[in-house]
Protein backbone atom coordinates (compact mmCIF):
# COMPACT_ATOMS: atom_id res chain seq x y z
CA UNK A 1 0.00 0.00 0.00
CA UNK A 2 2.73 2.39 0.40
CA UNK A 3 4.39 1.42 -2.56
CA UNK A 4 1.46 2.40 -4.27
CA UNK A 5 0.76 5.19 -2.34
CA UNK A 6 4.53 6.45 -2.94
CA UNK A 7 3.81 6.13 -6.97
CA UNK A 8 0.68 8.17 -6.79
CA UNK A 9 2.72 10.72 -5.56
CA UNK A 10 1.82 10.64 -1.80
CA UNK A 11 4.29 12.01 0.69
CA UNK A 12 3.97 9.63 3.44
CA UNK A 13 4.48 8.88 7.23
CA UNK A 14 5.07 4.82 7.98
CA UNK A 15 5.03 2.95 11.05
CA UNK A 16 5.35 -0.80 12.94
CA UNK A 17 6.87 -1.49 15.46
CA UNK A 18 10.24 -3.15 14.23
CA UNK A 19 12.60 -1.21 12.62
CA UNK A 20 13.94 -3.32 9.74
CA UNK A 21 11.02 -3.34 7.50
CA UNK A 22 10.18 -0.41 8.10
CA UNK A 23 13.35 1.33 7.46
CA UNK A 24 13.83 -1.52 4.43
CA UNK A 25 10.55 0.36 3.04
CA UNK A 26 11.37 3.66 3.56
CA UNK A 27 14.86 3.25 2.10
CA UNK A 28 13.00 1.69 -0.97
CA UNK A 29 10.65 4.36 -1.68
CA UNK A 30 12.57 7.48 -0.54
CA UNK A 31 13.84 8.30 -4.43
CA UNK A 32 9.85 8.03 -4.98
CA UNK A 33 8.35 10.09 -3.05
CA UNK A 34 8.97 11.95 0.76
CA UNK A 35 8.95 9.39 3.71
CA UNK A 36 8.92 9.79 7.64
CA UNK A 37 9.27 6.38 9.37
CA UNK A 38 8.48 6.13 12.90
CA UNK A 39 8.84 2.90 14.39
CA UNK A 40 6.42 2.63 17.63
CA UNK A 41 3.04 0.99 18.43
CA UNK A 42 -0.02 2.32 17.01
CA UNK A 43 -1.68 1.56 20.18
CA UNK A 44 0.19 4.29 22.17
CA UNK A 45 -1.13 7.27 22.29
CA UNK A 46 2.27 9.27 22.45
CA UNK A 47 3.13 7.52 19.85
CA UNK A 48 0.15 8.55 17.75
CA UNK A 49 0.74 11.98 18.49
CA UNK A 50 4.39 11.92 17.78
CA UNK A 51 3.13 10.71 14.17
CA UNK A 52 0.25 12.73 12.98
CA UNK A 53 2.60 16.07 14.33
CA UNK A 54 5.75 14.69 12.57
CA UNK A 55 3.04 14.73 9.04
CA UNK A 56 1.84 18.02 10.12
CA UNK A 57 4.91 19.17 10.81
CA UNK A 58 6.93 17.96 7.47
CA UNK A 59 3.82 18.29 5.18
CA UNK A 60 1.76 20.89 6.57
CA UNK A 61 -1.25 18.44 6.13
CA UNK A 62 -2.35 15.11 6.39
CA UNK A 63 -5.02 13.81 3.66
CA UNK A 64 -5.16 10.59 4.38
CA UNK A 65 -5.15 8.00 7.22
CA UNK A 66 -4.69 4.65 6.76
CA UNK A 67 -5.45 2.17 9.94
CA UNK A 68 -4.40 -1.02 8.60
CA UNK A 69 -1.72 -2.50 11.57
CA UNK A 70 -3.82 -5.15 13.97
CA UNK A 71 -3.01 -7.23 16.48
CA UNK A 72 -4.66 -10.96 16.43
CA UNK A 73 -4.41 -11.90 19.76
CA UNK A 74 -2.66 -15.64 20.61
CA UNK A 75 -1.95 -18.06 17.82
CA UNK A 76 -3.55 -20.48 17.85
CA UNK A 77 -6.68 -18.56 18.62
CA UNK A 78 -8.27 -20.02 21.32
CA UNK A 79 -12.42 -20.27 21.77
CA UNK A 80 -14.43 -17.12 23.39
CA UNK A 81 -14.46 -19.38 26.45
CA UNK A 82 -10.51 -19.62 26.95
CA UNK A 83 -9.94 -16.00 25.45
CA UNK A 84 -7.51 -14.18 28.32
CA UNK A 85 -9.45 -11.00 28.90
CA UNK A 86 -6.36 -9.07 29.31
CA UNK A 87 -5.41 -10.24 25.95
CA UNK A 88 -8.61 -9.18 24.67
CA UNK A 89 -8.00 -5.64 25.81
CA UNK A 90 -4.76 -5.46 24.05
CA UNK A 91 -6.44 -6.76 20.88
CA UNK A 92 -9.12 -3.76 21.54
CA UNK A 93 -6.36 -1.35 22.17
CA UNK A 94 -4.56 -1.97 18.92
CA UNK A 95 -7.39 -2.13 16.54
CA UNK A 96 -9.59 -0.09 17.90
CA UNK A 97 -8.88 2.43 20.38
CA UNK A 98 -5.76 3.62 18.53
CA UNK A 99 -7.14 4.03 15.32
CA UNK A 100 -9.96 6.01 17.27
CA UNK A 101 -6.96 8.32 18.96
CA UNK A 102 -5.51 8.57 15.50
CA UNK A 103 -8.94 9.36 14.15
CA UNK A 104 -9.15 12.52 16.94
CA UNK A 105 -5.86 13.74 16.12
CA UNK A 106 -6.17 14.12 12.02
CA UNK A 107 -9.77 15.59 12.40
CA UNK A 108 -9.16 18.87 13.64
CA UNK A 109 -7.28 20.31 10.60
CA UNK A 110 -9.14 17.93 8.41
CA UNK A 111 -12.01 19.80 9.25
CA UNK A 112 -10.98 22.95 9.26
CA UNK A 113 -10.23 22.07 5.63
CA UNK A 114 -13.15 20.60 4.80
CA UNK A 115 -10.92 17.70 2.94
CA UNK A 116 -9.33 14.13 4.49
CA UNK A 117 -10.22 10.78 4.17
CA UNK A 118 -10.33 7.81 6.76
CA UNK A 119 -9.41 4.51 5.84
CA UNK A 120 -10.16 1.78 8.45
CA UNK A 121 -8.96 -1.67 7.33
CA UNK A 122 -11.26 -4.65 8.69
CA UNK A 123 -11.53 -8.37 8.24
CA UNK A 124 -14.73 -10.49 7.25
CA UNK A 125 -14.30 -11.99 10.71
CA UNK A 126 -15.78 -8.54 11.92
CA UNK A 127 -19.12 -9.48 10.16
CA UNK A 128 -19.28 -13.44 10.37
CA UNK A 129 -18.94 -15.75 13.31
CA UNK A 130 -16.02 -17.99 12.27
CA UNK A 131 -15.16 -20.09 15.58
CA UNK A 132 -11.99 -18.64 17.14
CA UNK A 133 -11.80 -15.39 15.43
CA UNK A 134 -14.19 -14.00 18.32
CA UNK A 135 -11.50 -11.42 19.89
CA UNK A 136 -10.39 -10.21 16.83
CA UNK A 137 -13.68 -10.46 15.27
CA UNK A 138 -14.93 -8.40 17.62
CA UNK A 139 -12.15 -5.61 17.54
CA UNK A 140 -13.07 -5.23 13.87
CA UNK A 141 -17.11 -5.08 14.24
CA UNK A 142 -16.68 -2.14 16.64
CA UNK A 143 -13.87 -0.46 14.16
CA UNK A 144 -16.80 -0.90 11.77
CA UNK A 145 -19.18 0.45 13.99
CA UNK A 146 -16.91 3.20 15.12
CA UNK A 147 -16.58 3.92 11.27
CA UNK A 148 -20.38 4.50 10.46
CA UNK A 149 -20.62 6.79 13.63
CA UNK A 150 -18.17 8.84 12.63
CA UNK A 151 -19.32 9.00 8.78
CA UNK A 152 -22.74 9.85 10.30
CA UNK A 153 -20.85 12.61 12.86
CA UNK A 154 -18.80 13.54 9.51
CA UNK A 155 -21.79 14.31 7.33
CA UNK A 156 -21.66 17.61 5.38
CA UNK A 157 -17.77 18.02 6.73
CA UNK A 158 -16.04 16.82 3.64
CA UNK A 159 -14.03 14.32 5.40
CA UNK A 160 -14.85 10.90 3.96
CA UNK A 161 -14.34 7.77 6.15
CA UNK A 162 -14.70 4.34 3.93
CA UNK A 163 -14.17 0.64 5.63
CA UNK A 164 -12.38 -1.77 3.71
CA UNK A 165 -11.98 -5.48 4.03
CA UNK A 166 -8.55 -6.15 2.22
CA UNK A 167 -9.89 -10.14 1.52
CA UNK A 168 -7.72 -13.25 2.33
CA UNK A 169 -3.86 -12.77 1.89
CA UNK A 170 -0.72 -14.61 2.25
CA UNK A 171 0.63 -12.67 5.10
CA UNK A 172 2.48 -13.07 8.75
CA UNK A 173 -0.92 -12.44 10.33
CA UNK A 174 -2.87 -14.66 8.15
CA UNK A 175 -0.15 -17.79 9.22
CA UNK A 176 -0.45 -17.24 12.42
CA UNK A 177 -4.15 -17.19 12.45
CA UNK A 178 -3.92 -20.59 10.32
CA UNK A 179 -1.17 -21.93 11.91
CA UNK A 180 0.37 -25.28 9.61
CA UNK A 181 -2.12 -24.24 6.62
CA UNK A 182 -0.17 -23.78 3.29
CA UNK A 183 -1.34 -19.98 2.67
CA UNK A 184 1.13 -19.43 -0.52
CA UNK A 185 -2.33 -19.81 -2.49
CA UNK A 186 -3.39 -16.44 -1.50
CA UNK A 187 -2.87 -13.43 -3.30
CA UNK A 188 0.09 -10.87 -1.74
CA UNK A 189 -1.01 -7.45 -0.09
CA UNK A 190 0.11 -6.04 -3.28
CA UNK A 191 -2.48 -7.50 -5.38
CA UNK A 192 -4.84 -5.19 -3.61
CA UNK A 193 -3.00 -2.26 -3.06
CA UNK A 194 -4.05 -0.62 -5.91
CA UNK A 195 -8.16 -0.36 -4.22
CA UNK A 196 -6.45 1.47 -2.12
CA UNK A 197 -5.16 3.78 -4.46
CA UNK A 198 -8.40 4.04 -6.60
CA UNK A 199 -10.84 5.12 -3.15
CA UNK A 200 -8.77 8.24 -3.24
CA UNK A 201 -10.72 9.45 -6.24
CA UNK A 202 -13.86 7.76 -5.22
CA UNK A 203 -16.84 10.44 -4.39
CA UNK A 204 -18.72 8.68 -1.97
CA UNK A 205 -18.64 10.08 1.13
CA UNK A 206 -18.56 6.75 3.18
CA UNK A 207 -18.75 3.36 2.44
CA UNK A 208 -17.53 -0.70 3.25
CA UNK A 209 -15.36 -2.06 0.10
CA UNK A 210 -13.78 -5.49 -0.90
CA UNK A 211 -11.03 -4.38 -2.07
CA UNK A 212 -10.23 -7.59 -4.24
CA UNK A 213 -13.72 -6.56 -6.00
CA UNK A 214 -12.18 -2.93 -6.75
CA UNK A 215 -9.32 -4.46 -8.12
CA UNK A 216 -11.07 -6.93 -10.07
CA UNK A 217 -13.71 -4.37 -11.49
CA UNK A 218 -10.89 -1.89 -12.62
CA UNK A 219 -9.30 -4.67 -14.77
N1 LIG B 1 -4.07 -11.19 5.88
C1 LIG B 1 -5.37 -11.36 5.64
O1 LIG B 1 -5.80 -12.36 5.06
C2 LIG B 1 -6.34 -10.30 6.11
C3 LIG B 1 -7.70 -10.52 5.86
C4 LIG B 1 -8.62 -9.56 6.24
C5 LIG B 1 -8.18 -8.41 6.85
N2 LIG B 1 -6.84 -8.20 7.10
C6 LIG B 1 -6.44 -6.92 7.71
O2 LIG B 1 -5.44 -6.33 6.89
C7 LIG B 1 -4.58 -5.51 7.71
C8 LIG B 1 -3.15 -5.91 7.45
O3 LIG B 1 -3.00 -7.28 7.86
P1 LIG B 1 -1.78 -8.18 7.42
O4 LIG B 1 -2.31 -9.54 7.23
O5 LIG B 1 -1.00 -7.50 6.34
O6 LIG B 1 -0.97 -8.17 8.78
P2 LIG B 1 0.60 -8.37 9.02
O7 LIG B 1 1.20 -9.21 7.97
O8 LIG B 1 0.69 -8.86 10.43
O9 LIG B 1 1.14 -6.90 8.94
C9 LIG B 1 0.72 -5.98 9.89
C10 LIG B 1 1.61 -4.77 9.84
O10 LIG B 1 1.23 -3.89 10.92
C11 LIG B 1 2.32 -3.68 11.80
N3 LIG B 1 1.80 -3.67 13.15
C12 LIG B 1 1.16 -4.67 13.80
N4 LIG B 1 0.83 -4.28 15.04
C13 LIG B 1 1.27 -3.01 15.17
C14 LIG B 1 1.23 -2.07 16.22
N5 LIG B 1 0.68 -2.35 17.41
N6 LIG B 1 1.77 -0.83 16.02
C15 LIG B 1 2.34 -0.53 14.83
N7 LIG B 1 2.41 -1.38 13.81
C16 LIG B 1 1.88 -2.61 13.97
C17 LIG B 1 3.29 -4.85 11.54
O11 LIG B 1 4.63 -4.51 11.78
P3 LIG B 1 5.31 -4.81 13.23
O12 LIG B 1 5.00 -6.23 13.55
O13 LIG B 1 6.74 -4.50 13.01
O14 LIG B 1 4.66 -3.85 14.17
C18 LIG B 1 3.08 -5.09 10.03
O15 LIG B 1 3.84 -4.15 9.30
C19 LIG B 1 -5.03 -5.74 9.15
O16 LIG B 1 -5.89 -4.70 9.54
C20 LIG B 1 -5.79 -7.06 9.08
O17 LIG B 1 -6.72 -7.16 10.11
C21 LIG B 1 -5.92 -9.12 6.73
Amino acid sequence: MARAYAHRGLRLILTARRTDALQLAAEELAPTTEVVAMAGDVGDPAHAERLVRAGLDRFGRIDVLVNNASELGPSPMPELEKLNTQVFAEVLRVNVVGPLKLIQLVLPPMRARRDGLIINVTSDAGVQAYPTWGGYGASKAALEHLSRVLAAELEGSGVRVYVVDPGDMDTAMHRAAEPGIDLSYLPAPASVAPAFVRLLDTDAVAGRFEAQQLVAAAV
